[in-house]
């Protein structure tokens, strides 16, 4: 998350926090009534006064809201990290609760922006080390070329409506181009010779996708041109992508995006042309693999006996006044009990203080993950720990727990 902050912030992005709770309608005008998110998906309540309610099931909708709520003067770019909800069968992936980081451009029109976003998420994404990710891209035209298109492609499911699953056939009458993102096989397969989006452009649209493509390449962003790519959301138009590895499988889309420049208009704004994309946090930790045990940037105070207890507690607090993170373990007092505590909470370095350590005003620092103890003077401790190398490249501070994976609750507050 930080990351993703300090990146969003060099393009020029303004952190946006909107509520997890809007008006269901906002969703239903914006991620749309052909969307399995709106049909399906959607945590939706009434409040006491009866009005219905969402749990926001992706950040797009709220942060356009917001946006004309407040005035916000456009263009503007807007970025966000938070909780998403949606209702589906959670496995591994696809959580009933998720986390995003997403981006939102409003008021820009040009190609040029297209590609320094879609840049924008590669760098991120190859900056923590996925590096058999790559951008795919479509364009799914405008609303001057998209309705031949999809009478074209209507024509072509016409013929075969009996062959195509049931959800397809429901797709077919509400939004065609959904059908693309059927999961069956047998649709797939039925889908090889179907008319695609990008042979249908105007020529606005085929010279905006050209852009995207050009500014894509200047950048040196590798990406591949996917015409089956339609996305699930119903508020997009021209470009479409996904950041997807390298193995093809649903679940290993790390996010997506696209433009949206339609929406802002159809919530009761201006026309305002608009992009952005969201990633998954859960797949980017998924891609990024089990990380090793807790590795927490943090020391351990070790007084080694009554005697050296009050110097302990002096040390923990000069050390968070340098900004070093510190603990002790107070409930127990053994060296050797001390020291496993330390380990177990995946601290560095334990820091301990002796009689000896107290006459010659040093610490014994010692690290934790190779054993190496050295005495360091006091007054070169936090200039010491402060060394670049002295800590891992990769801490892990943190615990997440991705919500239950079964199809029912579970857990120990949960047995009967
Ligand atoms: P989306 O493709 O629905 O797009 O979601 C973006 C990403 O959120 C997915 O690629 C995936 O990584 C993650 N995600 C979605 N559902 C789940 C789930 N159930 N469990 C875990 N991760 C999930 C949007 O949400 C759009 N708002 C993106 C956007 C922003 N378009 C324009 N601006």
């Amino acid at each position: 998350e930080s990351e993703f902050r300090r990146l969003a912030e060099l393009y020029g992005f303004r952190e946006v926090v909107t509520p997890i709770i809007e008006h269901t309608e906002l969703f239903v005008k914006s991620t749309g009534t052909s969307s399995d998110i709106v049909t399906k998906e959607m945590y939706t309540f009434q409040d006491r006064s009866g009005r219905s309610l969402t749990l926001r099931p992706e950040g797009t909708p709220g942060a356009v809201r917001a946006v004309l709520e407040n005035r916000v003067r456009v263009p503007c770019r807007l970025y966000y990290i938070g909780p998403m909800f949606r209702y589906s069968r959670p496995q591994k992936g696809r959580y009933r609760e998720f986390y995003q980081l997403g981006v939102e451009s409003l008021g820009e029109a040009r190609p040029e922006v297209d590609a320094e976003i879609i840049a924008l998420g590669f760098e991120f994404l190859a900056g923590l080390g996925i590096s058999n990710c790559r951008p795919e891209i479509n364009s799914i035209g405008c609303r001057e070329c998209r309705p031949a298109y999809h009478e074209r492609l209507k024509e072509y499911l016409q013929d075969r409506t009996e062959q195509f699953c049931a959800d397809c056939r429901i797709r077919y009458q509400q939004n065609p181009l959904r059908v693309f993102d059927c999961k069956m096989a047998a649709c797939q397969e039925l889908l090889s010779s179907a008319p695609r989006s990008l042979d249908h452009l105007c020529s606005a649209c085929a010279e905006h996708f050209a852009g995207v493509q050009n500014g894509l390449s200047r950048r040196g962003v590798p990406s591949t041109t996917n015409d089956r790519l339609v996305r699930g959301l119903d508020y997009y138009s021209r470009t479409a992508f996904e950041y997807s590895l390298e193995s093809g499988r649903a679940q290993d889309s790390l996010g997506g995006g696209g433009r949206y420049d339609y929406l802002v208009e159809d919530v009761g704004g201006p026309s305002l042309p608009a992009i952005g994309f969201a990633l998954g946090e859960e797949r980017i930790l998924l891609a990024l693999g089990e990380p090793g045990g807790p590795e927490a940037r943090l020391c351990w105070v070790v007084p080694l006996g009554p005697g050296e207890f009050e110097a302990g507690v002096k040390l923990l607090t000069e050390l968070r006044s340098a900004g070093i993170a510190a603990r002790m373990d107070f409930d127990r007092c053994k060296p050797k009990q001390q020291l496993h505590s330390a380990a177990s909470a995946g601290a560095q370095f334990a820091l301990i203080l002796g009689p000896d350590e107290l006459a010659h005003d040093t610490v014994s620092v010692k690290n934790l993950k190779t054993g190496v103890q050295q005495e360091v003077p006091r007054a070169a401790l936090a200039a010491f720990l402060g060394e670049p190398g002295a800590w891992p490249r990769e801490t892990r501070n943190w615990i997440r727990n991705s919500g239950p994976t079964g199809a029912e609750p579970r857990g120990p507050f949960l047995k009967s």
